[in-house]
């Protein structure tokens, strides 16, 4: 069978942020253990931290202690969420070494999530870029809401490529297309990303689809033959996301990373590690890992 799936993905792991952010509060120790042993299982991109108003997410709150108390491994890139330049400046004093910024194609879910509309977040996200060009820091986009609103319903896909192609002509490195609700299936899912691919190149796009529907592997399986080859997911499908109700994690890593080593495409993870890894943060969080694979692999 011949297809056109890419030979490697690159994982963008978003458990310790978007997972945690989301999952009843452990201990900054907890989430340092997380963090390190991902890498140990072979993550090479691990968002580690979020530089938001802890009255908005208290569980981020303990950001700048995570990230500079964990033991760091060479290689790796440990990143931040940053919405403004607060943000910034405290994730450039924490040693971030790269940042994120995150937007959405929804004007109801901008304002319920950043407290502003579209058109003032990109305002904001100016400095904030002017700053981490200065210091030479890469910033990745996050677009919202790309397959869906909590607040609006079905979004249109000239809106969500507009937006991504905002974030990347003010610079952004790579823009992560987020389905924050899950509510995807793969024929939209695929024509979303073709569509934002006709204004931000296919290697600068990444899938950040979460699973609230049980769609999302089959969306990614869909999208990878577009070209895409960066996959955000989140190690034992922690989270969900505070200001979209109803939604659960991103896809589990461990999930992806077995569809995907069993399609022949490299990932670099050691799936076994990853479960560890997994299963070592559910059980802290007092509950059964999301992750299906995990908990074969573990019975
Ligand atoms: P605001 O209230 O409009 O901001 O919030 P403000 O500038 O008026 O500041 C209000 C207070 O917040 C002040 O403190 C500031 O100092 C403080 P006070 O004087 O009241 O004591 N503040 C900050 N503190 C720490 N760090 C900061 C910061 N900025 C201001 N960076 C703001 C605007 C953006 C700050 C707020 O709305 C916020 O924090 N929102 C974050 C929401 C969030 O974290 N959502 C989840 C992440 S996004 C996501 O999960 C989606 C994604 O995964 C993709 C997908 O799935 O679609 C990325
Ligand atoms: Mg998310």
């Amino acid at each position: 069978m011949t297809n056109s799936y890419p030979r490697k993905v690159s994982i963008f792991e978003v458990g310790a942020r978007d997972g945690l952010q989301n999952e009843k509060p452990v201990t900054t120790q907890d989430k340092m253990t997380l963090i390190e042993d991902l890498a140990a299982a072979g993550i090479k991109r691990i968002e580690a931290a979020s530089f938001v108003s802890p009255k908005w997410v208290p569980q981020m709150a303990d950001s700048g202690d995570v990230l500079a108390g964990i033991t760091r491994k060479t290689g790796i890139t440990y990143s931040a969420l940053t919405p403004n330049l607060k943000g910034l400046e405290l994730a450039l004093d924490a040693g971030a070494d790269e940042v994120a910024i995150f937007g959405a194609a929804s004007e109801s879910f901008s304002q319920k999530n950043i407290n502003c509309s579209i058109a003032e977040s990109i305002d904001r996200f100016i400095p904030v870029m002017e700053l981490a060009k200065a210091r030479n820091i890469p910033v990745r986009g996050y677009v919202s809401c790309v397959l869906g609103c909590p607040y609006e319903g079905e979004i249109a896909v000239s809106e969500v490529a507009r937006v991504s192609e905002l974030l990347y002509k003010m610079g952004c490195y790579e823009i992560s297309l987020g389905d924050t609700i899950g509510v995807g299936t793969p024929a939209n899912a695929r024509r979303m990303v073709e569509a934002v691919a006709e204004v931000v190149p296919i290697e600068k796009l990444a899938l950040h689809f979460h699973d609230t529907y049980g769609q999302a592997l089959a969306n990614i399986l869909a999208c990878l033959e577009t070209g895409v080859s960066v996959i955000d997911s989140s190690v034992a499908g922690l989270g969900g996301c505070p200001y979209a109700k109803g939604a659960s994690g991103n896809l589990a890593t461990e999930d992806l990373v077995y569809m995907l080593h069993g399609l022949g495409i490299e990932t670099g993870i050691d799936l076994n590690k990853l479960v560890n890894a997994g299963n070592k943060i559910s059980q802290a969080l007092g509950r059964q890992s999301g992750s299906k694979v995990a908990r074969a692999i573990s019975e």
